[in-house]
């Protein structure tokens, strides 16, 4: 406010006029929006006018479709779609529509024009996506233009190694109550037609990378461990987690009841998981749980519960007491 109380007279008028350019230019961008895209040998268009002229809506729009910038058809339509069947697989296709505004005082101006382009040559679009644990969802190949498909082919490759773990020859893939192991590379060939006059044969390859993001998991059975009171416990921890882990872990024994709790530090590391009957190798990230001094109230089932931003994650191991004293082992190890 006190900047503009200095300011002279001119000037000010200057920054409302400059204000009142930008606001007119915006307006214009949202005059509306038009998308094209192309399903088999069938162009598609939608879009959506909001005319800023007052007393004025659009009621009539006129369509141009221009091939390789050859115009090849024009129709007035009120409706806000429009489709064009018999696209090849070896031009561009653009769309002009021109709006026609109905006023209030009965002229009839033209309003801006959207104009978009599209190709309907048959190309790769690989796509990546990132999805939660227990999400569903349907992947399709990501391939633009204009084609028939035939064939689909999939192949879902998981881990550092790329280990092939599932095969599908549907055109979609449904995944339902996702986990960790559907996580990956899914890799998709489609043999198609060419659409229009030339009918060949041609197959091109896609993928679509699924990221997951969810609370921790071990993926590790249930251990059983020996052990006296007064006994350390040292476990190795593997989990995988997108996000991180928290460095927090508790240890809950069957009364419920919270009996250790400890910050770890997790390093980064290879992590093994069983994926469709196969054994693969993803990143993800490692401590050693030192407990020690146990009591008897760890005697049974507990749970080792590890977090991140996303949730939880209990572990069970079971603690025998060890009743042979002369063998008595001290401190017990055990891994993964
Ligand atoms: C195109 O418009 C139609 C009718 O207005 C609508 O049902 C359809 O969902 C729209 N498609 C897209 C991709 O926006
Ligand atoms: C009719 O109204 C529109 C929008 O308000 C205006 O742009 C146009 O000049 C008017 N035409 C006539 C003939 O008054
Ligand atoms: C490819 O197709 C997908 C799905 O139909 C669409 O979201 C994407 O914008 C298309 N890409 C191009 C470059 O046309
Ligand atoms: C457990 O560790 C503590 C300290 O690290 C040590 O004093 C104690 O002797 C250990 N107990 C056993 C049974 O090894
Ligand atoms: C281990 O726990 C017992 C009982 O709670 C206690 O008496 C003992 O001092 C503890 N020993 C160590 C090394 O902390
Ligand atoms: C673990 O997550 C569940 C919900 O998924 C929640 O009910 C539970 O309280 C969490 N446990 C802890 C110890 O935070």
């Amino acid at each position: 406010m006190s900047v503009l109380f200095c300011l002279e007279n001119g000037l000010v008028w200057r920054f409302i006029a400059i204000l009142t350019v930008a606001n007119s230019v915006r307006s214009q961008e949202k005059d509306g929006d038009m998308i094209l895209w192309i399903n088999r040998c069938t162009l598609k268009v939608n879009w959506t006018i909001q005319t800023k002229l007052d007393g004025c809506v659009p009621n009539l729009y006129s369509v141009r479709l221009l091939k390789n910038n050859q115009e090849i058809a024009t129709s007035d339509t009120t409706l806000t779609s429009y489709s064009f069947e018999g696209t090849d697989s070896e031009s561009t296709y653009r769309v002009i529509v021109s709006p026609i505004l109905e006023c209030n005082n009965g002229s009839r101006p033209r309003g801006n024009s959207l104009d978009h382009s599209i190709s309907a040559i048959p190309r790769s679009q690989q796509t990546f996506i990132t999805k939660y644990i227990s999400d569903d969802f349907t992947l399709q190949c990501p391939l633009n233009g204009s084609y028939t498909p035939f064939s689909v082919e999939w192949e879902h490759k998981i881990g550092i190694d790329s280990t092939i773990v599932r095969k599908f020859t549907t055109p979609e893939i449904t995944l339902t109550d996702v986990s960790y192991k559907d996580s990956g590379k899914y890799v998709c060939t489609v043999g198609f037609y060419f659409c229009g006059g030339s009918g060949l044969l041609r197959k091109l390859t896609s993928s679509v990378s699924l990221n997951l993001n969810g609370p921790p998991y071990i993926p590790m059975p249930q251990q059983t461990v020996v052990a006296d009171p007064a006994d350390n416990l040292t476990l190795s921890l593997s989990l995988i987690s997108f996000p991180a882990p928290f460095s927090l872990v508790l240890v809950r024994n069957q009364n419920n009841e919270i009996i250790h709790r400890s910050s770890v530090s997790f390093a980064p590391t290879e992590v093994k998981l069983s994926a469709f009957g196969r054994v693969v190798t993803l990143y993800g990230y490692s401590c050693r749980l030192n407990m020690p001094n146990i009591t008897r109230e760890w005697f049974g089932t507990n749970s080792i519960i590890v977090f991140n931003r996303l949730g939880n994650y209990s572990f069970s191991f079971i603690v025998e007491e060890f009743s042979d004293k002369e063998n008595s082992i001290g401190t017990v190890y055990f891994f993964c």
